[in-house]
Parts: C-alpha cells; structure tokens; sequence
C-alpha cells in the first residue's frame, strides 16, 4: 500500500460518517481530494447532500462529479468537515496550508459542528513546527507585516527563515483570496495556541495554518490499516 492508497483508504473510511441530508465542507489537498472523489461516488448513487468547497481547485472538482455545492452565505452552518493536513499533533492541532488554501479551509472548518482530518501516517508529528508554518498575508505593506510575523514568533521562540512563497513561475504565490503566503521555518512550535494567538493579532495577517481546537477526529490510512485517534 502507498501512500496515495493509504490517504484513499482514510477518505473511505470518512466517508462513512456522512449521512443523508448532511451539508459538507469538502477540503483541498491531495488526501481530501479522495474524499471529494468518494462523496460523487455516493451522490451518483443517490446520497443528498449539500457541499462547501474550500478551495477553487476542490470547487472545479466537486462540479466534475456533480456534487450539489452551496456557499457558507446560503448555507452558514455546517454538519461535517473532512480536510487533510500537513501536520497533525497528539491534541489534534493541525498545521494547514501548504496547498495554499489555509483561509477558506479554516473558515469552513469553523462553520461546521465537526471536523475530521484525513492522512497517511506521515503526517502525524510529536510536535507542530517540522512543517513551515503558512502565514496568508495581503499583499498591501508586505514588508510591515512580515516585520510584525518576526516580531510575533521571537516574542514566544526562536523565529527561523521566513519566506515568500513562489509560485512555477517565480512570482508570489497567490491565494484563492488574492493574497500571499509567508512559510516560517520554525523547526518545532513549542505554544501553538500562543502562537496562533500573537499571529491572528497582526493588521495584514489574513489567516495563519495553525489549526487548533478545530479537528475533533484524525482518520489514518497505514500500512496495517485505519487508525482514529479523537481529541483528548
Ligand atoms: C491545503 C492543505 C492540505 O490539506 C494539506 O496541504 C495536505 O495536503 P495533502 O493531502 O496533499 O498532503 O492544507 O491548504
């Protein structure tokens, strides 16, 4: 089983915990898009439900499949979010992001009564932080705003390397909402709550891949099979 196969076998067992009726945040990534891929399965063969996309790439797939999709202004409380990570810790903290879609997931996420990570074991970390951490900023004052990102993270540890995310053709990567990406190479975050606090704090800082308190359930797909860790 690879790794491809392992994320699969996670998304199926996700899928499991939709129920007719349910209205669903479909996440963004590789592993999520799985279970994007499972949910048409079952809509063709006849399950009703009703979808937020977190991204424009999963908004383009879910369309392909003929999900029914709303938005979070139709439809402004969620049952059920299934999403992957780049990171998940023993409390189910998260680091998002590294797809750039860190803002709407977070968003989607927060409207939804539940949220169920899906990965390999791969993703699974003693501690947050092996992974940069993605920071969405606006482009308006770059340079202020990275200046108050660093001011933020040495307030509570050591800061690393900051960088702009590029994008194939060597300009800023641009999100879905038109920002920028900051990756902040920390090593290991020692206070993600602290962490998320001082950084949603700053004027230009749109959203931050700090996922925490958010998932309430981690389905991995293994070598030897599905492993559900839940929220402490
Ligand atoms: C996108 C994300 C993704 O969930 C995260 O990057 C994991 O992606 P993948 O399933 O491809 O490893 O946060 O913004």
């Amino acid at each position: 089983m690879n790794a491809d196969d392992q994320k699969r076998a996670a998304a199926a067992r996700a899928v499991e915990f939709v129920r007719p009726g349910m209205k669903l945040g479909l996440g963004t990534g590789s592993t999520a898009k799985h279970f994007v891929d499972l949910v048409g399965e079952r809509v063709k063969g006849g399950l009703d439900v009703i979808c937020v996309p977190t991204s424009e790439a999963t908004h383009a797939q879910a369309i392909s499949l003929g999900i029914p999709l709303t938005t979070l202004d139709e439809t402004p409380a969620l049952d059920l979010t299934v999403d992957g990570a780049d990171e998940i810790d023993p409390d189910l903290s998260l680091i998002k992001g590294g797809g750039g879609a860190l803002l709407r997931e977070k968003i989607v996420a927060a409207a939804s009564a539940r949220m169920i990570v899906i990965s390999d074991p791969s993703k699974l970390v003693p501690a947050l932080g092996r992974f940069p951490l993605p920071v969405e900023v606006t482009p308006f004052g770059y340079s202020a705003t990275r200046l108050a990102v660093e001011k933020a993270i040495s307030s509570l540890q050591k800061c690393g390397p900051l960088s702009l995310r590029k994008g194939k053709d060597g300009h800023p990567f641009v999100t879905d909402g038109g920002h920028w990406i900051i990756d902040a190479a920390l090593t290991r975050i020692d206070d993600p709550k602290a962490m998320a606090h001082a950084l949603s704090g700053i004027p230009g800082v749109m959203e931050h891949g700090l996922f925490v308190g958010l998932a309430q359930m981690a389905i991995i797909g293994g070598p030897d099979g599905i492993k559900i860790l839940e929220r402490p």
